[in-house]
């Protein structure tokens, strides 16, 4: 294997696993169309390596797809659109549609691929697994709005009602809630049974939420690292949704670029879903003390305005077990990842306000709501 196709290569996860491809010694090609928001005006983000070969299209195009995988031996499938948005088809098309056509040009044209590794995420869990002091394992259902608007965060155990102790979800049992999760779930399915029933290895990666340098912040989510270091570096108070006691699991992006080549050489993650993530649950507020750190921010008062995202987990973390018992391990910290972006994101010269407009933009469609 030595000819490798990385689909959105030009993204975040996709140009930091393009580098290390190039590091190890492939000859790598890049499919990616550019598209806003995550670029600016279709172009060519300046840390793409200009020893990859970039090739400009979409991988909803059947064409696209003939042209860009011929002479390639294995495939990194990260193209997608993962906004927080009501468009809820464009999800199926950009991450489902496009997995079904990338296996369909391969059998049709008998391309000889030997790998297809392809990024899922833990936003296949929904909420996620937890524990009931009386009724063990559950896996609880969205939060009804009724009791968002009562501010009332907590998950409740779905057989009694009590409070539920978060559990590190593993591979066994998903819950997508919405487009983006179902789009991701379909995704790996299509996958694994057509990775299978042609022969094809493959592989989905559940990432836990990614970070580090070159994470685009001009769509409207792009999560904790974006709205803070936008907010402390405008004297503005950071704002939590909910009470910022929500557990998440953050992953350096360095980490997920070898666990990228993990699969793609080590045939013991054939046809497997596996979690990577950071191995370490993190609250949101404590995300902020490493922010506002990294910062010399130490006088910073977040502000609770009571706002929450409809749709949103209350607490995740992934059960990293089965990948460590390979021989992968995390070894980026959540400061090591925001030390890098900021670095990054500072020498940007339009990395001003998009997290006001992003806010007023999810507001207004619904996506974050309660509040004043
Ligand atoms: N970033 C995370 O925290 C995270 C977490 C879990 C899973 N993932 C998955 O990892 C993958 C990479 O994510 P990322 O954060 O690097 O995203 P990104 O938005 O930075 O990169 C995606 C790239 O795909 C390209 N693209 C989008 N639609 C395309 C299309 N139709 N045709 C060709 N190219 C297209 C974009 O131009 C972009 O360069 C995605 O599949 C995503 O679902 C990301």
């Amino acid at each position: 294997m030595k000819h490798i196709l990385v689909t959105g290569g030009a993204g975040f996860i996709g140009s930091h696993t393009v580098d290390l491809l190039l590091r190890t010694g492939y000859q790598v090609r890049v499919l990616d169309n550019l598209s806003p928001p995550v670029h600016r005006e279709g172009q060519l983000p300046d840390y793409c390596s200009d020893q990859a070969e970039f090739m400009s299209g979409d991988v909803r195009e059947k064409e696209d797809l003939v042209r860009a995988l011929n002479g390639i031996d294995a495939v990194f499938h990260l193209a997608a659109y993962q906004d927080y948005l009501p468009d809820f088809s464009k999800f199926f098309h950009v991450n489902s549609f496009a997995t079904a056509l990338l296996y369909e040009v391969i059998v049709e044209h008998s391309f000889p691929i030997e790998k297809i590794v392809v990024a899922s995420s833990q936003s296949v869990y929904g909420e996620g697994k937890y524990r009931c002091i009386l009724d063990g394992v559950q896996y609880p259902d969205l939060r009804p709005t009724e009791q968002l608007i009562r501010q009332d965060w907590e998950p409740r155990c779905p057989q009694c009602g009590e409070q539920l102790e978060v559990v590190d979800s593993d591979v066994v049992r998903v819950n997508p809630h919405n487009s983006y999760s179902m789009s991701k779930y379909t995704q790996e399915m299509i996958a694994l049974v057509l990775g299978r029933r042609y022969e094809i290895p493959s592989v989905a990666l559940r990432y836990s939420i990614v970070q580090g340098s070159r994470q685009s912040f001009r769509n409207a989510y792009s999560g904790v690292l974006r709205i803070f270091a936008m907010q402390l570096l405008g004297d503005e108070p950071p704002t939590l949704y909910e009470d910022g006691k929500q557990i998440r699991d953050y992953v350096y992006v360095g980490d997920v670029a070898r666990a990228n080549l993990m699969a793609l050489e080590d045939a013991r993650l054939d046809f497997c879903s596996i979690n990577v993530g950071g191995g370490q649950r993190v609250t949101v507020n404590q995300f902020l003390r490493v922010m506002s750190n990294v910062l010399g921010r130490t006088d910073v008062t977040p502000m609770c305005t009571g706002e929450y995202r409809f749709g949103d987990t209350r607490h995740i973390s992934s059960d990293i077990g089965p990948l460590k018992g390979l021989g992968w391990q995390p070894v980026g910290t959540v400061e090591r990842s925001v030390v890098e972006y900021l670095e990054w994101a500072q020498k940007q010269d339009d990395f001003s306000n998009y997290a006001t407009n992003a806010r007023k933009k999810m507001r207004q469609l619904g996506t974050v709501r309660g509040g004043k």
